[in-house]
């Protein structure tokens, strides 16, 4: 990829704080892009710029956008990472109208309503692209791990590809990126907890959890870079004819073609 070829372009991250987000973050800084973080939480310390909010809540979303668009003009480049697996395992009779609620705002309405509020901006300056964050478990749902969260991805993945068509002929682009097991702290935290209440170790909880997929063939969770790499070509000029499709990035994991 070209060096600073996001030179002059404003990009917000969701969740720039940690994990997936937070190495995003920091390639599209490298690239060149002024860079835009939210989370709930104000990090120790960032390298970008950092506005709180809550995206679950409708009016940190309209404060948000509001803050950016006097400070920053608008954006070029917006990546809708918040999200994550916050409702419990065991299957549809575990799972009660909250959970799936709440499943649904963090995975796919926080998105919904961020684009609906930045995209006359892009409109009007014809030119902008949208990343989903999404998972291979919007694909491939686990029924008795993850049955809320892989439906709200599903969502997101079909929402991703209508707006793709609706905006295609306006110069705003959309994708999804489908990130597979990704070596961050909370999914760290999350294994060390699965193993311990399994008795087993971490290593033995990936290989188990995976296993129930087929594993994943390349032996070893994606690292967070691994997966900003990717944001970073899609996002750039070299990727300009690529709008509406879905990248999963998964070390092999997704045992379907497409
Ligand atoms: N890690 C994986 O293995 C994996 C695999 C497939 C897909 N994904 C997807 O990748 C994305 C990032 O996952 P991750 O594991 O990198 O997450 P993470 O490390 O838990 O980081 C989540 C980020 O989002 C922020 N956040 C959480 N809830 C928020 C809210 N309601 N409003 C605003 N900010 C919020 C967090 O900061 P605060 O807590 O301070 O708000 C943090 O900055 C998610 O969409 C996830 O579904 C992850």
């Amino acid at each position: 990829m070209e060096l600073k070829d996001l030179k002059e372009k404003r990009a917000l991250v969701t969740g720039g704080t940690k994990g997936i987000g937070k190495a995003i973050a920091d390639e599209l800084a490298e690239a060149g892009a002024t860079v835009i973080v939210t989370a709930r939480t104000k990090p120790e310390q960032t390298a970008h710029h950092f506005i709180a909010a809550d995206l679950t809540n409708a009016n940190e979303v309209a404060a948000l956008a509001k803050e950016i668009a006097n400070t920053f003009g608008g954006i070029d480049i917006l990546i809708n990472n918040v999200g994550g697996l916050t409702t419990p395992g065991g299957g549809h009779s575990t799972l009660t109208d909250v959970h799936w609620n709440q499943e649904l705002d963090l995975n796919l309405i926080s998105a919904i309503r961020l684009d609906r509020i930045v995209l006359p901006q892009m409109i009007k300056q014809k030119s902008g692209v949208i990343i989903h964050i999404s998972s291979i478990a919007g694909k491939q749902a686990l029924w008795n791990l993850n049955m809320a969260y892989a439906v709200s991805k599903a969502a997101l993945n079909s929402y991703s590809k209508a707006l793709a068509t609706e905006l295609a002929d306006k110069g705003v682009r959309v994708l999804t990126v489908a990130p597979g097991a990704t070596r961050t702290e909370t999914m760290v935290k999350f294994l060390n907890g699965y193993a311990i209440s399994a008795g087993i170790t971490p290593e033995e909880g990936i290989k188990q959890l995976m296993a129930q997929t087929g594993g994943i063939p390349m032996g070893r969770m994606a690292e967070p870079e691994e997966v900003a790499q990717l944001v970073h070509f899609l996002v750039s000029p070299s990727a300009a004819y690529l709008t509406g499709t879905i990248y999963a990035i998964d070390g092999g994991s997704l045992p379907v073609v497409g």
